[in-house]
């Protein structure tokens, strides 16, 4: 089969994932840039659109309703879009859910992507589209090396990093064997006021501001001590652009280079409304007082540990750094008292 390409100069773009915390800040950067933006979500997205997604009032914004398990659902709409470049954000990306859902997990995030890349080869696309792929720095798991970087050996952890790991190396695989122009961006945790809260940083930030509020007692939370990486997914989203822009593929580790652990997270929040906090205990037993009050705040909860993972995520993003001329503009503590600020202000209505 193949498609017949316009010859407009404004480019196209499709964005799996569109209705996520991702392809909201992707969608709303293209637009700006004049792209033509065909997005793909579910028919029953969990997420409306509608809700967080403003993308979807500008005229140059398509969507499209799939699910990626649709292969001939997915070529359909390659064939009407014949996009410029493709954007593959779609994941059941909860790491904890994973070990939950691990087949359900595998179907989406290793075969969804395969299904897009084997649409492009259908269509006889491979010379016209660039294709992104949103890896993992869990690809890395319980990694000797510190911080990873595009060289450092892969060992991943649960279901969802395993499943990851299938994407990345069909991405690879689809570069070298048929010359397709495809990417695999690294990418470290990248979070924002509009990250679902059952990722930690939203969690907390949402509780902090609850507890602040006299609307909820205390915080349950699991491992307190993990390290991660985590930046701003409005910076991260400009890496993804860049590496398309590129001349030859490649793959790029994106990250700030800066860890901290869910503890300081959770201090670095309390402080920002005005409340320290001080710990007593270990493991499982470990609690956090409000230092003024007494009052036990925080307490962990065995429910929100994994059967496994790794204890400290860094990532070098020097290649990216480099070669695209990308840093992260916004640090972790701007990140934290952004998402404090806003849930505050959501907390007034
Ligand atoms: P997210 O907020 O969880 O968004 C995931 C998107 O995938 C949502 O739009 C979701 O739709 C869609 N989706 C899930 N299952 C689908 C299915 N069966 N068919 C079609 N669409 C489906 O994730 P994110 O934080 O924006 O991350 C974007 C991508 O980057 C993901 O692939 C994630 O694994 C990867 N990544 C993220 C991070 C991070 O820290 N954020 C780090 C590394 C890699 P609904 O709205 O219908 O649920
Ligand atoms: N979600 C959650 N809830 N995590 C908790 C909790 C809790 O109550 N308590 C402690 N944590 C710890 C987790 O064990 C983990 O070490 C860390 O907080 C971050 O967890 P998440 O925010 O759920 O993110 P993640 O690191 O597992 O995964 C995210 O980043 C990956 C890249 O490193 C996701 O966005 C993945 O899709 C992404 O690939």
């Amino acid at each position: 089969m193949e498609a017949k390409s316009g010859d407009s100069l404004t480019k196209i773009a499709l964005i799996t994932g569109v209705t996520g915390q991702d392809g909201t800040y992707l969608s709303k950067l293209l637009l700006d840039k004049g792209y033509v933006v065909h997005g793909i979500q579910r028919a029953s997205s969990s997420t409306r659109t509608e809700s967080k997604n403003e993308s979807i009032k500008n005229i140059n914004y398509h969507f499209h309703f799939c699910d990626m398990t649709d292969y001939s659902k997915i070529i359909r709409i390659l064939q009407e879009a014949l996009p410029d470049e493709i954007y593959n954000l779609a994941a059941q990306s909860n790491v904890q859910t994973s070990f939950d859902r691990p087949e359900y997990t595998a179907e989406i995030n290793a075969l969804g992507t395969l299904r897009l890349l084997e649409a492009i080869r259908t269509l006889g696309l491979e010379k016209k589209t660039k294709f992104f792929q949103a890896s993992t720095g869990e690809l890395f798991g319980n990694s000797l090396e510190t911080p990873q970087n595009e060289n450092t050996p892969f060992n991943p952890l649960n279901p969802y990093a395993v499943s990851k790991l299938y994407a990345f190396w069909i991405c690879v695989n689809y570069r070298e064997a048929y010359d397709m122009f495809v990417c695999n961006g690294i990418l470290f945790n990248h979070e924002s006021p509009i990250r679902p809260d059952n990722f930690v940083t939203r969690k907390v930030t949402k509780a902090v501001v609850k507890i602040k509020e006299g609307l909820q007692d205390k915080l349950y939370l699991g491992n307190l001590n993990a390290k991660r990486d985590w930046g701003f997914a409005g910076d991260y989203v400009e890496a993804m652009w860049l590496m398309l822009q590129k001349d030859q593929p490649d793959d790029y580790v994106i990250a700030t280079g800066e860890t901290h652990s869910v503890k300081d997270l959770v201090e670095f929040a309390f402080r920002e409304v005005g409340i320290d906090i001080e710990w007593e205990g270990k493991g499982l037993d470990k609690k956090g007082r409000n230092a003024s009050t007494g009052e036990i705040l925080i307490e962990v909860d065995l429910q929100f540990y994994r059967p496994i993972e790794s204890s400290l995520f860094v990532g070098d993003p020097s290649k990216a750094k480099e070669k695209l001329g990308w840093v992260p503009r916004t640090n972790f503590y701007e990140l934290v008292k952004m998402m404090v600020k806003n849930d505050l202000e959501f907390a007034k209505y």
